[in-house]
């Protein structure tokens, strides 16, 4: 079993966060990105620290711990320059606060569906319209940008796109020259780039993430990053993340107005991940990666007709149950129901979501085999 995926179920179904309590106790949670890991042991030291003391105010260090963010990110592809990097609470608020402080109201801006759920309520929320503009070949080996879509979009008054760089669901990152000819574009018709690169520190093994940020000058002059070390090292309930502000002459996204409600814990926790526990980050991605070996027996043992890419990056897997009809369009609903085993809808991830499942695989092999069992049971009585 491969550290750290190696914590048993009486241990985590003990959690109070939504990936252990949503469910009832017979079901096997692999939706939420959560993961099933004990913290990584500098993190642990730190915020145990911080407890004993009582150092549970205000974050205050925020130069400082804009540094380590700076530091760390400068892994994926440029130099990051401290001054360009705001802490905020986290990625759904970077994100946000861009778009809000960049765009006119109302502006249509660009997402591409497939993709992680809440992008159409964020760019709602912040009282823009949404336009979808779906990945080619989502279900296939090679999903891509559909960049002459997005520039239908563009020529057609939307103002911001919002990547998400890896993928979520499909794990794939995006080639450097469609991101370079995405800020080619971004610049012809004066629109903003957002990239949620909450993923990035979670490549597999072999495989580099460079940042949306990194691929031209012209990426920088026309984008922002937003990212985080909420999924590689299981923080998210501490609320901290950051922007890269590619270009902070022109975009008003700064640390006076938007990094007082990051989360204390989170930014503590984050130094102790981004400067201290890197070994501890490297042991993971093998882990994840043993694990998708793991996987790929499973299916061909429980869901041959399974059809699905090995993600680059990050711990789901977007899977295709189209060739199982009897599944109908919302196959986690039926597994739920029958197998006791919650994914993540397809069809949530948009209408180009129909027949699918996004399993999170950063478990025990145990609850896998056991998840993929049950799985494989429900689709023969099919
Ligand atoms: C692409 C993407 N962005 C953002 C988030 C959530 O980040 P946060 O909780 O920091 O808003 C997730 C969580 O899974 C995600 O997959």
């Amino acid at each position: 079993m491969p550290f750290p995926l190696d914590v048993p179920e009486s241990v985590l179904r003990k959690r109070r966060s939504e990936k252990w309590q949503a469910y009832p106790a017979d079901v096997l949670p692999l939706f939420v990105a959560e993961t099933d890991v004990l913290l990584a042991p500098a993190i642990r030291d730190r915020l145990a620290a911080a407890v004993a003391d009582g150092d549970t105010g205000y974050f205050q260090e925020i130069a400082h711990f804009a540094g380590v963010c700076a530091r760390f990110y400068s892994r994926f592809g440029f130099d990051v320059p401290e001054e360009s990097v705001v802490p905020v609470n986290d990625v759904g608020v970077g994100v946000r606060e861009s778009l809000a402080r960049i765009l006119p109201a109302g502006a249509p801006v660009v997402y591409t569906p497939p993709v992680y759920m809440p992008f159409g309520p964020w760019i709602r929320r912040v009282g823009f319209s949404p336009v979808a503009v779906p990945l080619i070949d989502h279900d296939d080996d090679n999903p891509r940008l559909d960049l002459p879509g997005i520039e239908r979009a563009l020529s057609e008054g939307a103002k911001g796109v919002l990547l998400s760089h890896p993928h979520n669901p499909t794990g794939v990152l995006h080639s450097d020259a469609e991101l370079a000819e995405l800020a080619q574009l971004a610049k012809s018709y004066d629109a903003v780039v957002v990239s949620d690169e909450i993923w990035a520190p979670l490549t597999m093994p072999g495989v580099e993430f460079r940042s949306f940020l990194a691929v031209s000058e012209t990426a920088r002059e026309v984008g922002l990053a937003v990212s985080s070390a909420s999924k590689a090292f299981n923080l998210a309930g501490l609320k901290c993340a950051f922007v890269v502000n590619g270009n902070p002459e022109k975009f008003p996204v700064r640390r006076s107005a938007l990094s007082g409600s990051t989360g204390h814990f989170g930014a503590l926790a984050g130094e102790a991940a981004m400067v201290d526990s890197v070994d501890w980050l490297e042991s993971m991605r093998a882990a994840l990666a043993s694990n998708l070996d793991l996987m790929e027996r499973l299916l061909a043992e429980h869901l041959p007709r399974a059809r699905w890419r090995r993600p680059d990056a990050g711990f789901v897997a977007w899977l295709d149950l189209r060739a199982y009809p009897g599944l109908g369009d919302d196959p986690a609903a039926v597994f739920l129901d029958e197998g006791r085993v919650a994914l993540s809808p397809g069809p949530a991830f948009g209408t180009e979501g129909k027949g699918f499942v996004r399993v999170n695989f950063a478990c025990s092999e145990e609850i896998l085999t056991e998840a993929f069992a049950r799985m494989g049971r429900v689709a023969a009585a099919h």
